[in-house]
C-alpha cells in the first residue's frame, strides 16, 4: 500500500514536472519566435492582439492568441494551431502573411506542440481586436489561397552535411522561429520574400533592415564578440539596435540561452573570413568635406565625441568603426540624422537617452556633406552620397509620416 502511494505520487509529480517543462520550453520558444512583438498592441497586455499593421492595402490587426474561447484561440486543437502556424490557415480562413507562417512553416512538430501547451495555459483574456480595414480585393480572405499557391515557397530547411550541430541549430533559429528573413529579405511586387536575395536587406517602417549576409557583416567589422553584445544588450562598439531591431533584441534575442546566441552567430558569420574590413582616413576626410566636419563638431560631437569615439555604447555609440557608417547603403545614417531615435529601455539597468532628429536644422546638402565626412573618415565608403539621394530619403520619410515624431 505504502509503496503504491509512493509510486502514485512519483507518477503524479513526475507528470507535472514534465508538463511544466513543456510549458517552460513553450515560453522559451515563444520568445525565440517573438510572438509578443506582434500580438501585443502598444502598451497592451502581452498576446491579446490588436497591433495594427499598415499595408498598401489598408490596415490589418493581429489577433488575440490567449486561450479565451470567444475572442482568442481557446477552441483551437493542436492541429488547428499547427495549421495556423505552418500553413497560415486560421479558424476564420486564410491568414494574411503579416503572420510570418512563411517562416514558421519550418518549426519542428515538437516545438509546435510545446508552443501550443504554453499558449493554452496562459490566462484567457477576453479582448476583441478592431476589424481589419482592408480594400477590395485584399479584404477577401479566399484570395490568400491564391497568394499561398503562387508565392508560399515551402522549401524544407536544408541542413547540409558537414555543418556542425551548432551551425544547424543557428540555421533553424534564424530561418524558422527567428523569422529574420521576414524583415531582412527584400520582397517582390506581391510582398513575397525573394529567396534568391535572402538577407540582402529591405526597407521597412522607414529603416533599412540591413544586409546581414556574412560578407556584409564582416566588411562592417562585426565579429562574434560584438554580435553577442548586440544581441544580448542591444548595444555594441559597432552600434546599437534601433527601430524594429530594438524590439527583436528586447523581446526575443536577449532572452535566449548563450548556446542559442552562439548558434545564431555561427550561422550568420559562416562564409569567407578573409573579407577586408572597411576603414577610413579622418584627416583626408576633414579636408575633403570641411563643412561636414564642421557640422559634426557643432551638432554631433557633444554626444558622439569630436573624433567619433562615442561615450559608451549605451550613452552614445561610437561613429568610428560603426557598422552603419561602414555600411554600403547610407540609408540608416541619413534616416537616423533626419528622424533621430527615441529614448529606449531594454530593462531596469539598460536604458538609452535617445537622439534628437535634425531634419529642420540640416538641409539636404548639409546632411550629404556630414554623411560623406563620416563615411570617409570612419567607414571607408567609396561612393559619395548626393544631395539628391538625401532629398529622396527625406521625401519618403516625410510622406510616410516619420519626420517630426521625434523632436
Ligand atoms: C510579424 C508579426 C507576427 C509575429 C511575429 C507573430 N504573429 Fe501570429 N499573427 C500575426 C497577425 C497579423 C495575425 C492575424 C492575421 C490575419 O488576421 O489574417 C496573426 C495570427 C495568428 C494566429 C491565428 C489566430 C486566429 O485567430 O485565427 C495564431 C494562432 C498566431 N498568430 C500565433 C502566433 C504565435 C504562436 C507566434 C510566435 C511563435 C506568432 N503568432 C507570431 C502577426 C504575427
Ligand atoms: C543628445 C546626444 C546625441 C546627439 C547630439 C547626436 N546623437 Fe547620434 N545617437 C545618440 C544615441 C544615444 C544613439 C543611440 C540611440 C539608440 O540606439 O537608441 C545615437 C545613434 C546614432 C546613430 C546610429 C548608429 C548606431 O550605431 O546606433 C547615428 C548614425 C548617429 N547617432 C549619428 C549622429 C549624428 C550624425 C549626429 C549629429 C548630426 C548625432 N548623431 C547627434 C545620441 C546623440
Ligand atoms: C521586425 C523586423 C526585424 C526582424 C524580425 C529582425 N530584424 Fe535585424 N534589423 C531590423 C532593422 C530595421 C535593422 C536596422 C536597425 C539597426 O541597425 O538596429 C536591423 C539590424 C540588424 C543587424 C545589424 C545591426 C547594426 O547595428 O548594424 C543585425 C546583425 C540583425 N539585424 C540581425 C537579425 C537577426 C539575426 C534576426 C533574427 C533573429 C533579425 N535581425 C530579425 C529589423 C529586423
Amino acid at each position: 500500500m505504502g509503496k503504491c502511494i509512493v509510486v502514485l505520487l512519483f507518477l503524479l509529480l513526475g507528470g507535472n514536472v514534465a508538463a511544466q517543462s513543456t510549458v517552460e520550453k513553450g515560453r522559451y520558444l515563444a520568445a525565440a519566435g517573438d510572438c509578443v512583438a506582434c500580438h501585443t498592441a502598444t502598451n497592451g497586455r502581452p498576446f491579446i492582439g490588436g497591433r495594427p499593421f499598415h499595408t498598401p492595402f489598408g490596415t490589418l490587426y493581429s489577433t488575440n492568441i490567449t486561450p479565451d474561447k470567444e475572442t482568442g484561440i481557446g477552441n483551437y486543437t493542436l492541429e488547428d494551431f499547427a495549421a495556423a502556424m505552418r500553413r497560415g490557415e486560421g479558424a476564420h480562413g486564410n491568414l494574411y502573411p503579416a503572420m510570418p507562417y512563411t517562416s514558421y512553416y519550418l518549426i519542428a512538430d515538437e516545438d509546435i506542440a510545446s508552443l501550443y501547451t504554453y499558449f493554452m495555459r496562459l490566462p484567457a483574456v477576453e479582448h476583441v481586436v478592431p476589424n481589419n480595414d482592408l480594400f477590395f480585393p485584399a479584404n477577401l480572405r479566399f484570395g490568400l489561397s491564391f497568394w499561398d499557391w503562387a508565392f508560399f515557397d515551402k522549401a524544407p530547411l536544408v541542413q547540409p552535411e558537414g555543418k556542425s550541430p551548432e551551425w544547424q541549430r543557428g540555421n533553424y533559429l534564424v530561418n524558422a522561429l527567428g523569422h529574420c528573413g521576414e524583415c531582412h529579405t527584400p520582397r517582390n511586387f506581391a510582398f513575397a520574400m525573394k529567396r534568391d536575395e535572402k538577407f540582402a536587406g529591405n526597407i521597412l517602417e522607414g529603416w533599412d533592415a540591413v544586409d546581414i549576409r556574412a560578407e556584409s557583416l564582416r566588411r562592417q567589422g562585426w565579429d562574434r564578440a560584438q554580435l553577442r553584445l548586440l544581441f544580448t544588450t542591444g548595444a555594441s562598439e559597432r552600434g546599437t539596435a534601433f527601430g524594429e531591431m530594438f524590439s527583436v533584441v528586447k523581446h526575443s534575442l536577449s532572452r535566449l540561452s548563450d548556446d542559442d546566441i552562439n548558434a545564431i552567430i555561427t550561422y550568420l558569420l559562416d562564409g569567407d573570413d578573409n573579407v577586408a574590413v572597411n576603414g577610413g582616413d579622418s584627416q583626408l576626410a576633414a579636408q575633403q568635406y570641411a563643412q561636414g566636419r564642421a557640422d559634426f563638431v557643432a551638432y554631433c560631437a557633444g554626444c558622439h565625441g569630436r573624433e567619433g569615439s562615442g561615450v559608451t555604447p549605451v550613452f552614445a555609440p561610437p561613429m568610428d568603426r560603426n557598422a552603419g557608417v561602414r555600411a554600403e547603403s547610407p540609408f540608416n545614417m541619413i534616416a537616423v540624422i533626419l528622424r533621430g531615435l527615441p529614448a529606449q529601455r531594454m530593462n531596469r539597468t539598460n536604458a538609452r537617452a535617445g537622439m534628437p532628429g535634425f531634419h529642420r536644422e540640416l538641409d539636404d546638402a548639409r546632411v550629404a556633406g556630414l554623411v560623406n565626412f563620416m563615411r570617409s573618415a570612419w567607414g571607408g565608403a567609396e561612393t559619395p552620397v548626393t544631395q539628391e539621394k538625401v532629398a529622396e530619403i527625406r521625401h519618403q520619410l516625410r510622406k510616410d509620416d516619420y519626420l517630426g515624431v521625434v523632436e
